[in-house]
């Protein structure tokens, strides 16, 4: 197979995404439940789990590396998943939440699993930043109006001002990254077969969610 230009890869790879990005959309409304589990509180928990392992996935490969610009990359993101961390436990503590909460009490999930078994920069970028933080994007827009129409606005407000834009930076790092890396045949083979993968497991996890929980909605990171 013959390599694309990395612009047209990328451009190709968006469109993929974007793509199966729409299968993402939960079906159910967006009406809040009066019971169970859908509650903001609940998914915010969800979060913090999400943003802990994305801190901890950008700091191994952060040491992972030695190409500087794809270090600092990495660092932003610890930085800004860390952040995110810290600005979700001081809501749920202001939503009422004072018990201590270890969202990797039950250990980390299956998406942690594999973006940590991934080998190389190219897919690691592809998966973790271009990928992961497309799929962020759409949660996050999702949730937003989640916390809208259960009347909490100032969740909403968290999630619209400070994070949503964080993870847009991430997927943007992740985006020129890959206009650097992803030069040949191989590298874009690897790239799209990590990015792929990547939505795979996090529709899978989505379906089992709301199968065994009734979450949807969760927001990303
Ligand atoms: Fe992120
Ligand atoms: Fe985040």
């Amino acid at each position: 197979m013959t390599a694309l230009s990395a612009q047209e890869f990328v451009r190709s790879l968006d469109a993929e995404n974007q793509e199966r990005l729409g299968r993402l959309a939960p079906d159910a409304t967006l009406k809040p439940e009066v019971e169970g589990d859908l509650t903001v509180v609940n998914l915010l928990k969800v979060a913090l789990k999400n943003e802990v392992e994305a801190t901890e996935i950008a700091a191994r490969w952060l040491v992972a590396t030695d190409d500087v610009d794809v270090k600092l990359a990495f660092a932003r993101q610890v930085g800004d998943e860390a952040k995110h961390y810290r600005l979700i436990a001081e809501r749920l503590h202001a939503l009422g939440v004072v018990a201590a909460f270890d969202p990797l009490a039950k250990g980390y999930g299956p998406l942690f699993t594999y973006l940590d078994s991934l080998g190389t920069t190219v897919e690691r970028v592809a998966a973790g930043q271009f990928t992961r933080e497309a799929i962020a994007v759409v949660k996050n827009r999702q949730f937003i109006e989640f916390c809208e129409a259960a009347g909490d606005r100032e969740t909403a407000a968290l999630y619209r001002d400070v994070i949503e834009p964080d993870e847009r930076y991430h997927h943007d790092l992740g985006r020129r990254l890959l206009l650097r890396l992803a030069t040949s045949a191989d590298a874009q083979d690897a790239a799209r077969r990590a990015a792929r993968r990547t939505l795979e497991l996090a529709d899978e996890l989505q379906q089992k969610a709301l199968a065994t929980a009734g979450i949807h909605h969760a927001p990303g990171c």
